[in-house]
This record gives C-alpha cells, structure tokens and sequence, in this order.
C-alpha cells in the first residue's frame, strides 16, 4: 500500500510529531509499504532530508524542553499551514503522526474527507470536539463520566474562589503536551498563570483534584491495558517530563485492582464512542482518594514517539510498534 506519513506541522508539538513520524515511517517500511514522507508545513521531504530527520537515531532526546517559538512562528509566516502535495492525494492512505492545532483539531481531517483520501484516526468532526477542552467536558458530563467544575471566559480570583476553590489548574483550551500549563494555588497566581496561558489562545481554569494519574488507550473499540503515570511528590506531568526521562514512570499495566482497571477502562471506551472517535484515541483521568474517576481530556493523535504512552499500552497487550501501526492502518480503511 501506498502511504503518505505526514507530520511536523506548526503547532506546539511539532517536534513531539516528528519524533512520532520517525518511527512510525521506519514501522511502514519495515512492514513493506511505500511511504513518502510530508511535512504538513514544508511538502514532501526528500530522501536526504529524511535521513536529516531520523537523526539522532533516539528521536525523543531530540525533543527540546520547550517548543522552539521562534522557528514555529517563522513557518507559520512563511507558509501557508499546510502545504500537502499533489502526491499525497495519490496515495491510498494518509497516516497522520501530526500533533496538535491544525493537525489534530479537524482542520487537515476536514481537507481529506474532502479530497476523499482515507487516513488515519477520528474524523474532522470528533476531532474538533476533543481538541476543544470545554466542550469534551460538556458531552464527557452528559455521557455521566465525571470531570471537574471549570471556568472559562474572562476569569477573575472571586470567581475562582467562590466556584472552584484553590489550587486550581489554568491551560490553554486546545493545547496538548501540557503546554502553557500551571497550577495556582492561589489569587496571586492567577493572572500569570492567564496570562500565559492566553499566549496559546482561549484559557480554561479548572478544579485541580489531585490523585493518581491513569491513560487509557482505546484500539478499534476496545480499551489496550490501564497505564498509571507515577510521578515524585509535586511534580506535574509537563512537556519535559513527558519526553525526558526525569523521574516519572509510567507503569503498564497499571497496579490497581481489576474493578478499577474495569472502570477506567469501560470510561476511556465511553469517551470513545459518544465523542464519535475512530480508530485509536488515548483518555487521560485522575482518580481521587474516595476511588472516583474524573475525565480529564481525550487525544485523538496520541504520541507514537519511543516514550509515548500508546504504543507501551500496546506492548503491554503483546502488541508491537509495528503491529499497532498496521492495525491503525486497517482501521482507517473502508
Ligand atoms: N499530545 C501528545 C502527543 C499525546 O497525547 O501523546
Ligand atoms: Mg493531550
């Protein structure tokens, strides 16, 4: 089969998406595709850049502490945010390895389906939905799937007093990897924390629960094992520690009681379904002391890096890297 890997793009996570493509190129190759190679915002690569891009060979030590913001803003200015080639409407499938805005939020799912090209994950639509943090919260709530209070809008330390309590959570409402995100404590770090947060567009302040930390991967319909992130005491699961070793564990299959597993994995399947999901999509909940279960957010591109959660809860289920990139292949297909 003929497949276009298209990846890099210009959001936030375009590096964490070349870090993906990385692998899932070399994936389709070895499981004897053709595969051209795209990046969303420059075109189709040649050979030699390719090789450029593999380099060096562990592609999540590549990955810097922080987005570089500067060569995203000079992409975005210099390109239009998306420049995919006639040869990647050629192809018979298109396997996204993007990561963020554009390429995870509906926009190049919606030029696809328009150009009738199959590829992979959630359609434009469902796409839109989880990219959108209040909005998933909306619909995870009416599917009866805990998730906690949250503000959007102009947000001031009363409101978040009187309707949340401290600390609470501020993000941006359609960012992934935790960028621009913090924790308050209190009202005076509401406004740095806005005011960051604001940088990446529409903010969201959150009821912080705290408890542990789970992802529950979603494959076809079906729920891969429960992962637990592990962190030291008081350490936020952030952009660095994401793809940095430095402390975190992510345990697979999680410790914790087969009813837990059970819940955590029929809530990943719910969020699946009635956010009209397709394919493979990652759910991320805490559970809190009293054992209850809260949606945090659902990621219809979750990472394919080496250190992504993903393709560890596929392993931990005897699945390969390159049998689960196969599969997400066949379940793009008509
Ligand atoms: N947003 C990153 C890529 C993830 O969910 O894995
Ligand atoms: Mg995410």
């Amino acid at each position: 089969m003929k497949v276009a890997v298209v990846f890099g793009g210009t959001s936030t996570e375009r590096e964490v998406s070349i870090a993906s493509a990385v692998e899932v190129i070399r994936a389709l190759r070895e499981l004897g595709h053709e595969v051209i190679a795209v990046d969303s915002a420059r075109g189709r690569l040649s050979l030699e850049e390719e090789g450029r891009l593999a380099l060096p060979s562990s592609a999540p030590a590549a990955i810097q502490d922080q987005p570089d913001s500067t060569q995203l803003e000079a992409l975005r200015q210099t390109r239009s945010e998306v420049n995919l080639s006639s040869a990647v409407l050629d192809c018979d499938l298109v396997f996204l390895a993007l990561h963020g805005g554009s390429g995870e939020n509906g926009q190049i799912q919606a030029l696809l389906e328009l150009a009738q090209v199959p590829f992979t994950g959630s359609g434009s639509t469902a796409s839109g939905l989880a990219m959108d943090k209040e909005l998933s919260k909306r619909v995870a709530r009416s599917a009866g799937i805990l998730t906690p209070d949250w503000l959007t809008g102009p947000v001031d330390a009363d409101q978040v007093g009187d309707r949340l309590g401290w600390p609470v959570v501020v993000k941006p409402d359609a960012e992934g990897s935790s960028v621009g995100l913090s924790i308050v404590d209190g009202p005076e770090g509401l406004p740095a924390a806005i005011a960051e947060a604001a940088t990446y567009g529409q903010v969201i302040v959150e009821r912080f629960v705290t408890g542990r930390e789970f992802t529950v991967s979603v494959l076809g319909h079906s729920a891969l094992p429960v992962g637990e992130i592990v962190k030291p005491e008081g350490k936020v699961f952030d952009y660095a520690s994401k793809y940095q070793n430095d402390g975190v564990q992510e345990v697979f299959p999680a410790r914790i009681s087969g009813d837990l597993a059970r819940g955590l994995q029929e809530a990943a399947e719910t969020i699946h379904r009635v956010f009209k999901l397709r394919g493979y999509s990652r759910s991320d909940f805490i559970v809190d002391r009293e054992g209850r279960i809260w949606f945090m957010e659902a990621n219809t591109l979750p990472g394919l890096t080496r250190s992504s959660l993903l393709p560890k809860a596929a392993a931990a289920a005897g699945i390969s890297f390159d049998d689960l990139c196969e599969r997400i292949c066949r379940l793009a297909l008509p």
